[in-house]
C-alpha cells in the first residue's frame, strides 16, 4: 500500500515529538507532558506503524522490546579498549596520584573532572550517522558480549541521537544499574513469585543485562549513566572531558549526575567528602568518586600502563559488603515484645565502622537465606542503616552445622513466643511481665486513652523503671509519694499530684483497662468492643477460640493474641495483683445480643467526629448491639454525621433519616455506659 505524504509526515512528526519527550523525562528528568499525553502520541505512532509496516524503523520508538530471544551472546570486538581504573583508598593515595600527574605533565596545578563513581555494569554503545547500532559489554576490556537487543529495551539509552550535528561513528560509554527504588520493587516482586531475590542492585542489573531474552530485560528497571567516549569518527569532540560530556547529554544521552570541574588533590578531596554526605540520598549506588585529568590533550600526554589511564583514578568509599563468619545466633526482645534473631559476627571492617552483630530480620528470612552458626555470609553495612547478613557462601560452610530454629520461649522472660498467621513477627505474649517490653508496656498502661494516669510521661516511666522501683504495672500503685518525691525534677507538690492521679486511675472502664494490657492487636475499638460483648473480664477471659471468634471484628489474628496473652501465668498474676490493689469498673452483666439497648437498629457514619476515630464510633455502636452500615437506605435508623458530611448526608435528609450530630452521638453513648 502506498504510504500518504501527510501519513509520513505525521510519522516522522510523532516520532521527534516521542523522542524529545524521552529526553524531557529520562536525561533531564523534567517531564513537560503528562504521561497520559505522552502514552497518546506512542499509541498514535503505534497504529500509524500497524496499519503502514513499511515504515518502521529500527530507531522508532516503538522498537524497543519484542526483539526474539537468541540462544548466545556474539562477541563484539573494542576497536579502543575498555580500560580500568586504577583504585585510591585514602587521602594520601589521592595526593600521590595528583603529584605523579604534575611531575609528568611538569605542571603545578591540573584541573579534574570529578564524578561519581557508579556501582553497575560497563557498556559501550555505538551509534552510526545517529542511531544505535551496537551495545556490548566490557567483557575482558578487549572483546565483550553483543547485548544489543537488550541495551534497546532501555528507556534512557537513545535509539536516534538528537539534533543533527553529530559524529558519523559515535561510541559512547557508560554504567548501566539498577536504581535502589526499582531494585527493591524488583526484590518484592521476586519473593512474590518465589524466586530468589537478588543480593544487591549490581547483580540485579547484571542478571537483568545479560538476559537471553530482552523481553526479560525490558521488564527490568534498568538506566545508564554515560562517562566517556570511546571511537569517534567525522566530528571534533571539544577539548575537555567536561565538556564532552555536556555534548554527549545534547545529543540525548545521560550523564552522571553531581559532575564538577576541581583543582587539584584538594579540591578532589572536597568532592569525595561532598559526595559521601550525599551518598544515602541518591537512588543508586556509588562506590567511590572518579578523578579524570579534565584536558583531553594532557590525557593523551599521560596515556595508560597496562590495563588502566595514568589520567584518571578511582577513589573509592569504605566497602559496604565484607565477608565474615557467624560465631552464633542470638534472639533479641524488642521493646514492644518482637523477637528478632541477630548474628554475632567475628569483626569486620565493613561500610567505615567494625561490626559484630548483624539483623537476621524475622524466621522467614533466616530459613530462606539458611544462614547457620558457622557459616561464612556477606555483611552489609549500607549508611546509617543498621547491619545486615546479605547471603551466605555455601561453599564454604563447614561440615556438622544445623538449621536454626526461633525459640519457643521469650529468652527476656521465658513467656510464650507467638507468630499470628500470616505474619512475618513472632512476639513474646508476656506483654505486662517481660523485662524488654517493661518500659513500653508501663508508658501505654498510663497513657491518656489507656488508665489516664496524668503526670507520669515517658522520662518518669524510663527513671522508675531504671532504678527498679517499677517492674510491673501494678508497682505502680505501690508507690508512695515519699519514692516519688525523691525522683530527679520531682518536688513534693508533684510526688503528692501524683500519687492522687495514679489513686484516681484506679477507677476505670473495662473498655480501657483492657486496652491498657497492651495485648498485640487490641487498640481502643476493639477493647471496647471486647468489653460490650463479654461484659465481665472473666468472662473475656475464659472465652475459647469460638468464643472470641464470634466477636464483631475478631478474626483469627485477634484471637489468637487474646487467647496467648491470657494464658500467660505472670500476665494473670499482674491482673490479679492490679485489681487486689484497687483498680475496678462498673460491672456491666453482659447482655445477650438481642437484648442490648441498640440491638435490630442500623447506623450509618459520614463526616469526621472530633472525639474519635470512626473506627472506635462503629466499636462503639457496635458494643450496644447496632449495625453499622456504609451506606444510607430506607432501612437505616439514623445517621451520625460529622463535620463536612458527604452524600450520606444529603441522602438521608432526602430519606427523611434521623440523623444526629457529634454531641447528640456522644450523649447517646454516655446514656449507655459507652462514654
Ligand atoms: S571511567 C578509562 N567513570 O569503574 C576510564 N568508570 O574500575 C574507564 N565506572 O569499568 C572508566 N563509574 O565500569 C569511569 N564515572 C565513571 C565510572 C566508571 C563507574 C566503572 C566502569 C569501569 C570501572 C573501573
Amino acid at each position: 500500500m502506498k504510504v500518504p505524504p501527510e501519513i509520513q509526515r505525521r510519522v516522522a512528526e510523532l516520532r521527534e515529538e516521542i523522542n524529545t519527550h524521552n529526553y524531557y523525562y529520562y536525561v533531564l528528568a523534567e517531564p513537560r507532558i503528562p504521561d497520559a499525553e505522552f502514552d497518546r502520541l506512542m499509541r498514535e505512532l503505534q497504529a500509524l506503524e500497524r496499519q503502514y509496516p513499511q515504515l518502521v524503523t529500527p530507531d522508532s520508538p516503538t522498537q524497543r522490546v519484542g526483539a526474539a530471544p537468541v540462544e548466545a551472546f556474539g562477541t563484539v570486538r573494542h576497536e579502543i579498549p575498555m580500560l580500568s581504573l586504577e583504585n585510591a583508598f585514602s587521602e594520601a593515595d589521592v595526593r600521590d596520584f595528583h603529584r605523579r600527574v604534575c611531575e609528568r605533565l611538569s605542571v603545578n596545578h591540573v584541573d579534574y573532572a570529578a564524578e561519581p563513581k557508579l556501582d553497575g555494569l560497563a557498556v559501550s554503545l555505538r551509534y552510526e550517522d545517529g542511531v544505535l547500532v551496537q551495545g556490548a559489554t566490557r567483557g575482558d576490556g578487549y572483546t565483550g558480549e553483543d547485548i544489543t537487543r537488550n541495551v534497546r529495551t532501555i528507556h534512557t539509552i537513545p535509539l536516534r541521537l538528537r539534533g543533527r550535528a553529530y559524529p558519523r561513528v559515535l561510541e559512547v560509554r557508560g554504567e548501566v544499574y539498577m536504581p535502589l527504588s526499582g531494585f527493591r520493587a524488583l526484590n518484592r516482586t521476586q519473593v512474590e513469585q518465589g524466586e530468589k531475590p537478588f543480593v544487591n542492585p549490581r547483580n540485579a542489573a547484571a542478571g537483568s543485562l545479560r538476559q537471553l531474552d530482552p523481553r526479560i530485560t525490558a521488564q527490568r528497571p534498568l538506566s545508564i549513566f554515560c562517562y566517556g567516549v570511546g571511537v569517534v569518527e567525522g566530528f571534533r569532540l571539544p577539548g575537555r572531558h567536561y565538556e564532552v560530556l555536556l555534548q554527549l547529554r545534547e545529543w540525548g544521552l545521560r550523564i552522571p549526575e553531581h559532575l564538577e570541574v576541581v583543582r587539584d588533590a584538594e579540591g578532589c578531596l572536597a568532592y569525595y567528602r561532598a559526595m559521601a554526605s550525599r551518598r544515602d540520598a541518591l537512588d543508586y549506588e556509588i562506590d567511590g568518586v572518579v578523578y579524570k585529568v579534565d584536558r583531553l590533550a594532557l590525557q593523551a600526554r599521560l596515556g595508560h600502563v597496562a590495563r588502566a589511564p595514568r589520567w584518571a583514578v578511582a577513589h573509592k568509599f569504605p566497602a559496604q559488603e565484607e565477608l565474615t563468619r557467624v560465631l552464633d545466633i542470638d534472639v533479641q526482645v524488642g521493646r514492644t515484645g518482637a523477637l528478632t534473631p541477630v548474628a554475632r559476627l567475628e569483626p569486620v571492617f565493613v561500610g567505615g565502622v567494625t561490626v559484630t552483630n548483624a539483623t537476621l530480620h524475622n524466621e522467614d528470612e533466616i530459613r530462606r537465606k539458611d544462614v547457620r552458626v558457622g557459616d561464612t555470609v556477606i555483611v552489609r553495612r549500607a549508611g546509617d542503616v543498621i547491619p545486615e547478613v546479605v547471603a551466605v557462601v555455601k561453599e564454604r560452610r563447614p561440615p556438622g552445622t544445623r538449621p536454626f530454629h526461633m525459640p519457643k520461649r521469650c529468652p527476656a522472660c521465658g513467656s510464650e513466643v507467638v507468630r499470628a498467621e500470616g505474619e512475618a513477627i513472632a512476639r513474646c505474649s508476656g506483654g505486662l511481665f517481660c523485662p524488654a517490653q517493661r518500659k513500653e508496656a508501663i508508658k501505654h498502661f498510663a497513657s491518656r486513652r489507656a488508665m489516664d494516669i496524668e503526670g507520669l510521661g515517658d522520662k518518669l516511666v524510663d527513671q522508675l523503671v531504671e532504678k527498679g522501683l517499677v517492674k510491673d504495672v501494678a508497682d505502680l500503685y505501690e508507690l508512695d509519694e515519699a519514692t516519688l518525691a525523691g525522683l530527679e525534677r520531682m518536688g513534693e507538690k508533684s510526688a503528692a499530684n501524683l500519687k492522687a492521679a495514679i489513686e484516681k486511675s484506679k477507677h476505670t472502664t473495662l473498655a480501657r483497662f483492657l486496652y491498657a494490657l497492651g495485648i498485640r492487636e487490641v487498640g481502643e475499638a476493639t477493647a471496647q468492643t471486647l468489653a460490650g460483648h463479654f461484659g465481665t473480664l472473666e468472662k473475656l477471659m475464659s472465652a475459647d477460640e469460638a468464643a472470641l471468634q464470634a466477636v464483631p471484628d475478631v478474626g483469627p489474628v485477634v484471637a489468637a493474641h487474646i487467647l496467648a496473652f491470657f494464658r500467660q501465668r505472670h500476665n494473670r498474676d499482674v491482673i490479679r495483683r492490679l485489681r487486689r490493689l484497687g483498680v475496678h469498673w462498673e460491672e456491666a452483666a453482659s447482655l445477650p445480643r438481642e437484648d442490648l439497648p441498640l440491638a435490630g437498629k442500623t447506623f450509618v457514619l459520614t463526616g469526621t467526629l472530633s472525639s474519635m476515630t470512626r473506627d472506635e464510633a462503629k466499636a462503639r455502636l457496635q458494643a450496644l448491639g447496632a449495625r453499622v452500615s456504609g451506606s444510607v437506605s430506607r432501612r437505616t435508623d439514623c445517621v451520625v454525621a460529622g463535620a463536612d458530611p458527604g452524600s450520606k448526608y444529603d441522602k438521608a435528609r432526602e430519606l427523611g433519616v434521623e440523623i444526629i450530630d457529634e454531641s447528640r452521638f456522644l450523649a447517646l453513648l454516655a446514656r449507655h455506659g459507652q462514654a
